[in-house]
């Protein structure tokens, strides 16, 4: 980046809240001065994924009763022309809700995996106020381009950029054993030739409900490389995607009630808990809230056979994902750190 686009990126954000004129008014931050505080504090921002109103709803209303800053993301391959703007108002009409309660929580909005230039320009136009460009199956230097030409436009409007190095798998469709893991001595050039505001690192985690190679057998993530990484970047906002914790009592619900997802396993709180006192400043939740609700959904319908109407089994789910997202808080010690 030039000197004259680091002034302007700086003074953008500064004032923490993106100066789009599409959410002049909506009450997101972008995460520069989360990750300040979560860096000078120790503690890691829960990162939840929602995709309709009772998920967001109950993410956002477990951070209001924990007092914890969070990062609401859509995934990707949830935007289309159909759902953008819809989304966008209702995440809108959610956090204005929660700032009218005289709480003003800290919550950024970030596209999740955003794998060309042209879906972040439009969260960045649309109002997000951060986005995820996942490059990380590129060659490194195809990554290094594509990673800093979405610097480029979001920093001028004000929003904050999240890359990746090494692949996660189950969601980034190339990634391979040979190139999953983060490559520590890559991390510190990548960071300075594109500018990004954080980076998802691969550790030993992967996407969805099946996180062990070998069934039963607990996640044991690559703290090596994190320590390696951590050595070479310092306090830079390091991400942990896949951190879910795949509750079995969720599993063993779905299970119970026609599922077959035997063998499922997540990441222990341990685990967790180690990556966040190693540096990790940031950590995705999206397979637990899916599980939540499609183990309510199958509990209540088998429970109840007459019933037809979804409100019956979302209004559960939401009170479960509570809980849930209050209970990710403070493995993270997010909870309490809710004013910027
Ligand atoms: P999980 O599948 O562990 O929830 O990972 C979520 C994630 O990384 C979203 O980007
Ligand atoms: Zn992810």
């Amino acid at each position: 980046m030039s000197e004259e686009q680091v002034r302007l990126w700086k003074e953008l954000m500064r004032s923490g809240r993106p100066p789009s004129e599409h959410c002049g008014d909506f009450g997101l931050v972008n995460t520069k001065e989360m990750f300040e505080k979560a860096s000078k504090g120790k503690y890691a921002i829960p990162a939840y994924n929602f995709y309709n109103l009772e998920q967001l709803r109950g993410i956002v209303r477990g951070c209001v009763e924990t007092d914890s800053p969070a990062i609401l993301q859509i995934l990707r391959r949830y935007l289309d022309d159909r759902n953008l703007t819809p989304l966008i108002f209702m995440v809108k009409g959610v956090v204005k809700s929660t700032s009218g309660k005289g709480r003003n929580l800290p919550l950024a909005l970030n596209l999740d995996h955003g794998n060309n230039l042209e879906i972040c320009k439009k969260c960045v136009d649309t109002g997000f106020s951060s986005v995820m460009i996942d490059g990380s199956a590129l060659p490194y230097h195809e990554n290094v381009e594509l990673t800093k030409s979405v610097v480029e436009y979001a920093h001028e409007r004000g929003v904050s950029v999240e890359g990746e190095l090494g692949g996660i798998a189950g969601m980034e469709e190339r990634a391979t054993p040979e190139h999953m893991f983060t490559k520590p001595k890559e991390v510190e050039s990548f960071i300075k030739e594109t500018g990004v505001d954080s980076l998802a690192i691969s550790i030993g985690t992967v996407h969805g409900p099946f996180k062990s190679k070998i069934e039963n057998r607990p996640v044991q993530l690559r703290f090596d490389i994190l320590d390696e990484v951590r050595d070479r970047v310092g306090e830079f906002p390091l991400v942990l995607h896949g951190a879910s914790n795949v509750p079995p009592e969720y599993v063993e619900i779905v299970n119970q009630y026609g599922g077959r997802i035997g063998g499922a396993i997540g990441v222990g709180d341990d685990q967790l808990q180690t990556a966040v006192r190693k540096g990790i400043r940031k950590a995705n939740f999206d397979t637990d809230i899916k599980l939540i609700f499609t183990a309510t959904a199958r509990e209540r319908f088998a429970q109840h056979p007459n019933e037809f109407d979804p409100k019956s089994y979302l209004d559960i789910a939401e009170a479960r994902l509570i809980e849930y997202v209050k209970d990710r808080n403070r493995i993270l010690s997010a909870a309490g750190k809710g004013s910027l």
